[in-house]
């Protein structure tokens, strides 16, 4: 209760701040980005600032924090200006009651189908989001998903590259229909494929094993075994796979604006792009549910699922601790925060949708060699088994909220 309350302060006095502030016109964002320049917010409340694209990349590999607004920046300032008097969003969620129709699919889980697609996903030499091995992962994930549904016709569902006009990557969409209610509200899971090894991004190996490979692939085995179960919603459910974010990790500080990059890797885009078209088409979004690094416990600690406490919905962090306990043999806590809109999620937190990250564990913990050509599944403390509990927790989420 407190917390969307002193967000709406934070949003209030943003829009008041930048009312006094130079103007960004529509003609301006045009023109410049199509110069290539990117509109940058550093922090919350700053005017966000022009950067060249060479100027950018030096940013995201120096693991600078910012969020890239050139896309979003009009939506998200008029969304803010309107949410400032708009009743504020109230959910809470019943206890988990599918153990029976669940518990058998999440027993076909299958450790090995998700190390067959981790080895496949780390053998681009990036997941850089305009690099063309970042559009080939891209792809990959699509004809992955779409292979799977081959095999479950009646299942009806679909998967589609969300194309982003700016850059070259795609984030992918796979969309399971309501069968009671097609046009109920969405529930969501996401993680972002794009990866980034440090110097040359374009050409620096990026396995992002960890950052973000785990999560990636929890959700495309979460989406198989719940395809082979015969999952039929009553509300849609939707997997996404988002272009360029991994600049998450390293605190893009989420502003009123939005955390934005297809790329989680630079700055939310993809997620960003993709939560302000479901604001501004009226789509209910029931819950979201991101994965972003599933498999790292520092040796010598107990494993967790870590919830991040900042930028998520408090009434379905405790929710999703339910299903922890219900569906997994694993322990939850909560994290300490983050401080930043630490990945997709918060693009959908930003725009009011309740929205939770599931954290490989505590933040203080996060595995330290992300973002650079170490991020293999060799690392000590990558830990498959602990991995695996996050594919059962997705499944999990995606029927209880979906049935
Ligand atoms: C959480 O649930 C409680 C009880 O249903 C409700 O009063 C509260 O407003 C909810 N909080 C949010 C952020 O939705
Ligand atoms: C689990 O997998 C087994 C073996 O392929 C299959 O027979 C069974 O129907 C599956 N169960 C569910 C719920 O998908
Ligand atoms: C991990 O270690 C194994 C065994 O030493 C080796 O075969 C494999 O190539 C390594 N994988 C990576 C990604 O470094
Ligand atoms: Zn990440």
């Amino acid at each position: 209760m407190i917390y969307p309350r002193l967000l709406a302060l934070v949003f209030a006095a943003c829009v008041l701040s930048s009312s006094s502030a130079r103007e960004i016109t529509t003609e301006e964002i045009k023109e410049k980005a199509a110069l290539g320049f990117h509109l940058l917010s550093f922090a919350a409340g700053a005017e966000p600032v022009w950067k060249s694209e060479e100027e950018t990349d030096a940013l995201v590999s120096k693991h600078a924090h910012f969020i890239d607004v050139t896309d979003t920046y009009e939506d998200d300032l008029a969304y803010k200006a309107a949410s400032f008097v708009k009743e504020l969003l109230v959910v809470s969620y019943p206890p988990p009651s599918h153990q029976r129709e669940i518990a058998p699919i999440i027993g076909n889980v299958s450790l090995s189908t998700m190390q067959g697609y981790l080895t496949k996903l780390t053998s681009f030499n990036n997941r850089y989001y305009k690099a063309p091995s970042g559009q080939e992962a891209s792809v990959w994930i699509r004809n992955t998903v779409a292979d799977v549904i081959t095999q479950y016709p009646t299942s009806k569902a679909s998967v589609s590259l969300y194309v982003h006009p700016s850059w070259l990557q795609n984030s992918i969409v796979a969309k399971i229909p309501g069968s009671v209610n097609p046009n109920g509200a969405v529930t969501i899971l996401g993680a972002h494929m794009d990866s980034i090894g440090g110097g040359d991004l374009m050409t620096s190996r990026a396995p992002g094993a960890d950052d973000d490979g785990t999560g990636t692939v929890n959700l495309l085995e979460a989406f198989r075994v719940l395809m082979k179960g015969e999952f039929r919603p009553a509300t849609p459910v939707e997997f996404h796979w988002y272009a360029l974010s991994p600049l998450a990790m390293y605190g893009l500080s989420c502003s009123y604006y939005m955390c934005r990059y297809s790329g989680e890797e630079a700055g939310l885009r993809g997620s960003g792009a993709i939560a302000a078209d479901y604001k501004k088409n009226n789509v209910q979004v029931k819950s979201m549910l991101q994965l972003d690094m599933t498999a790292y416990v520092k040796p010598g600690t107990q494993p967790v699922i870590a919830f991040m406490p900042d930028y998520t919905n408090a009434n379905l962090t405790e929710f999703a601790g339910r299903l922890v306990d219900t569906y997994t043999t694993a322990k939850w806590v909560i994290s300490e925060p983050c401080g930043y809109g630490c990945s997709d999620h918060a693009s959908w937190h930003n725009r009011d949708y309740p929205a939770i990250l599931p954290f490989e564990g505590l933040f203080s913990n996060i595995n330290k060699v992300i973002h650079t050509p170490g991020d293999t599944v060799n690392v000590t403390g990558f830990s498959w088994s602990h991995s695996l509990e996050y594919a059962k927790l997705a499944a999990a989420f995606a029927y209880e909220l979906g049935a």
